[in-house]
């Protein structure tokens, strides 16, 4: 990994991709944070593996117990595994997922208060910004979001739009839709699924999509990568 890298990167105003991450694997993992007047986001708060140097990383530009909200967008453990070390070390806050990702969140021991997207109307008033929170049942879980920072234009896709390679790269090159496909051909259900889903973002002013795993497609490829999402032969299409 470039030395560059090491350190958080700033993405737009607010926006700072943030993932410490393991340099020998191909299923490295992203965070972001959201920074907004006062108060900070972090999105997918990654692995208990990678928090020592993920936090110490984070502290490098902000305050982390300015952090108020932890934005999950599924349960896996590559994002929430971390979440009981940040309560040690900053305390409780508010973990804001889908109730059917929150009812598994719990489970990783968390004391902060569970805060469900799809009961407070799908979005989150920070100071200076209005986050969004778009569905995206199956993709690749029952409860699975996405997160829209209306300011910035910024789409965080969670593992949607994530990819697999050795050959890592912040920002997408030509190869990344095949390191997309890689990961997505698996654990993505469906194509009709995917289809209904994309269908929720095809319009959207996206000024970059930030995946949880792989590198940032800037935004002269969204529409691209989204074609991509929608022609790939995924999941149950696989065994028929
Ligand atoms: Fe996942
Ligand atoms: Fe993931």
């Amino acid at each position: 990994m470039s030395e560059k890298y090491k350190k958080p990167e700033k993405l737009a105003e607010g926006n700072y991709w943030v993932g410490y991450t393991n340099t020998d694997s191909a299923f490295r993992t992203n965070a972001y944070i959201i920074q907004s007047g006062d108060e900070i986001a972090l999105i997918d708060a990654g692995s208990a593996w990678f928090f020592k140097n993920m936090s110490a990383q984070i502290e490098t530009i902000v305050d982390v117990n300015k952090i108020k909200y932890f934005i999950q967008h599924h349960q896996d453990p590559d994002l929430c595994s971390s979440l009981p070390f940040w309560e040690k070390k900053i305390g409780p806050r508010k973990i804001l997922a889908h109730s059917k990702a929150n009812i598994l969140i719990y489970h990783y021991g968390v004391k902060s208060e569970l805060v469900n997207v799809d009961f407070i109307n799908w979005e989150l008033q920070m100071p200076d910004r209005l986050i969004k929170f778009i569905f995206m049942p199956y993709m690749h879980s029952p409860g699975e979001i996405m997160t829209y920072d209306t300011k910035t234009k910024v789409l965080f896709s969670g593992d949607i739009f994530g990819g697999l390679s050795f050959d890592w790269h912040l920002y997408a090159n030509e190869d990344y839709f095949e390191a997309m496909d890689a990961f997505m051909e698996h654990y993505m259900p469906s194509k009709e699924i995917v289809n209904i889903n994309m269908k929720k973002i095809e319009n959207l002013e996206i000024s970059m999509i930030c995946p949880q795993h792989g590198s940032i497609i800037p935004g002269d490829r969204v529409k691209d990568a989204i074609e991509n999402m929608k022609n790939l032969e995924c999941g149950s299409y696989l065994y028929e």
